[in-house]
């Protein structure tokens, strides 16, 4: 964490790969976002990193190629990604291959956040970019079904609905203090 006036965070470093794991719209990468701008954290989005790597979109692989050349994809890049400590934003069906649970229990620490179909639904700003979030009835049926998926796969949860950006970020900050992922680096 280098950098300009950060927090004083920016003394600390993580020592492992910290996996922001949910649901679409969930908020993994704007939490992402804020975690490097505000803390200096270094933060890669995996869907972005697949897209830039593939030098194609997802909608566009889910529509050549379908969703299973996505999935080996996404593990692909998932366990490339977790070689460096980093705040890494997952996509939201990463759960669906248990090796991608493993890779995560493996490397480091996931953190779930929790997002309903409805609150997501009001958040993504363009459902085109998601294939699998096609309407609230069908993503509220497979938000059931990821539920138990996301709870085997995490070592923490929080809570996102109706609450602030700022404060889901500390909430992140205090699961990494106290699950000692944070070395001062002086
Ligand atoms: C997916 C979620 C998307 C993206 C792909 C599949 C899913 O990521 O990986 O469209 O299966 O839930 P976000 O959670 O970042 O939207």
């Amino acid at each position: 964490m280098r950098g300009g006036r950060k927090d004083k965070m920016s003394e600390k470093k993580l020592i492992k790969p910290v996996y922001l794991i949910g649901f679409m719209g969930a908020g993994k990468s704007s939490v992402g976002r804020r975690l490097s701008r505000k803390y200096g954290f270094e933060v890669v989005d995996a869907d972005a990193y697949l897209e830039r790597q593939e030098g194609r979109s997802i909608s566009q692989i889910f529509a050549e190629d379908g969703e299973e050349a996505f999935r080996l994809l996404e593990t692909k890049y998932l366990e490339e990604l977790s070689l460096q400590p980093r705040i890494i934003c997952t996509g939201g069906g990463v759960v669906k291959r248990e090796e991608n649970c493993k890779i995560m229990k493996r490397y480091g620490f996931a953190i779930y956040l929790h997002v309903t179909a409805d609150a997501a639904a009001a958040r993504i700003s363009d459902l085109n970019t998601r294939p699998l979030f096609k309407d609230l009835k069908s993503a509220r049926k497979l938000i059931e079904e990821r539920i138990p998926l996301y709870e085997h796969a995490a070592d923490a949860r929080i809570d996102t609905i109706n609450r602030d950006l700022a404060y889901i970020c500390r909430d992140v900050l205090w699961l990494l203090e106290t699950n000692q992922l944070l070395v001062d680096y002086s």
